[in-house]
């Protein structure tokens, strides 16, 4: 008897892993056929996020196997569904962390869908449960990807879109808290770890107006900070420069992605000055020392991402300020080297995949 059913899901190639333990490969997984908002995409090019390393590895106990990392996609649209009305077939255009939310909280009203109230929150490009069937998401290190139209970005004219990639993830968790915290000229503000995010977090900072100094513990990286615009570099692991520097930054940036003591930072806020961790999503290794935080007033936060809107602002910020990241090109069957090499620090500043070049054509 023939079968009725409809076809729902088609298959892909995409390279990741299967236990925490276990380095990432081609591994065959499924997208579903797009539905009547969605837009079918071919993936171009993926940057590779700490985030990846950390999700691959477990690092934060919720990873659900098999893992396919990527969060800074650009790809090419293939298929539009019916109702689908600001993208076309053959358009590129950009994926960044999110692929769904509820769109009724008021979150999601506001633009803010990262931060989603509803009763299951954002879904997460990758590893993150997808309401309908409840199966994981896979993420942008795959020939292809499927999603509504609201979470899809269109790239303005004039940016380079192998190097668009990380914006969607490095260039949006920098972006979001500068502008939360009114970032502008006349502020002193530190960027702590000078990476994938902290490198961004420069070149925004400085493109805003303000007076930029990097935290590194990376002397070979002075140059380049420099570069990037910023006027000052201070090697944090350094007591006694630090302690020439307390009380005189308005706005801290903390990109760090392991265990680190907040304390040594806290000291470096004038009054009313805030220091906002992007970085570390665990407990810090010492507890915070809140006499430093009241006296001063100071705040600590921390900030996830961004939301729709402010996504498509920093595209348009970016490219009016021809603002883009530092990217080294790299092939997927090198993706474990480039987690390695991101661990060691040896990135500089963002590895982005070819992966419309170098996907294996079979799992
Ligand atoms: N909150 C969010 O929404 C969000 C979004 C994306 C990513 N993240 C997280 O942000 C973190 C940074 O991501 P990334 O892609 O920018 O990473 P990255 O490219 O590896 O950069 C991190 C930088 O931090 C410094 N660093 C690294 N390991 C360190 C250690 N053990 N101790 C002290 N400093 C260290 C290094 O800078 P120096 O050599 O200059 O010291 C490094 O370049 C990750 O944990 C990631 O998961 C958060
Ligand atoms: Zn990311
Ligand atoms: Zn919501």
């Amino acid at each position: 008897m023939e079968s009725t059913k409809t076809q729902t899901t088609t298959k892909a190639v995409a390279y990741g892993n299967n236990h925490s333990f276990t380095s990432l490969g081609p591994l065959e997984i499924e997208r579903r056929v797009p539905g009547a908002k969605d837009v079918a995409i071919e993936v171009l090019y993926c940057g590779v996020c700490h985030s990846d390393l950390h999700q691959a590895s477990n690092d934060w106990g919720n990873t659900v196997y098999p893992c396919v990392p990527g969060d800074e996609i650009v790809g090419r649209v293939t298929v539009v569904g019916a109702d689908v009305t600001k993208f076309a077939p053959g358009e590129t255009v950009a994926v960044g962390t999110m692929v769904d939310s509820c769109r009724q909280c008021e979150a999601c009203r506001q633009g803010l869908e990262q931060y989603c109230e509803g009763p299951k929150g954002a879904t997460q490009t990758y590893n993150g449960p997808f309401k309908p069937d409840g199966t994981n998401t896979f993420g942008g290190y795959s020939e292809k990807i499927v999603v509504d139209e609201h979470f899809v970005f269109k790239i303005p004219d004039g940016l380079d879109v192998r190097r668009v990639a990380p914006l969607l993830c490095a260039g949006l968790t920098t972006y979001s808290p500068l502008r939360h915290w009114q970032i502008g000229p006349g502020q002193k503000v530190g960027v702590i770890g000078l990476g994938g995010l902290g490198h961004m977090g420069v070149k925004l900072a400085v493109a805003l107006g303000a007076d930029v100094t990097v935290f590194s513990r990376s002397a070979a990286k002075e140059a380049d900070a420099k570069r990037f615009g910023a006027a000052d570099f201070v090697l944090w692991n350094d007591p006694e420069a630090l302690a020439a520097l307390e009380s005189s930054y308005d706005f801290l940036l903390d990109t760090i992605p392991y265990e680190h003591d907040l304390n040594p930072f806290v000291r470096l806020l004038r009054r009313d000055g805030t220091l906002t961790v992007v970085g570390l999503l665990l407990p810090f290794s010492d507890a915070t020392n809140n006499m430093e935080v009241a006296f001063h007033r100071r705040n600590l936060s921390g900030s996830l991402v961004g939301g729709v809107p402010e996504t498509e602002e920093l595209l348009k910020f970016c490219a009016e300020n021809d603002i883009l990241p530092e990217v080294e090109m790299i092939s997927i069957e090198d993706v474990n080297d480039a987690h390695q090499r991101m661990k060691n620090g040896e990135v500089r500043y963002r590895y982005v995949i070819d992966v419309a070049a170098t996907m294996p054509a079979e799992a």
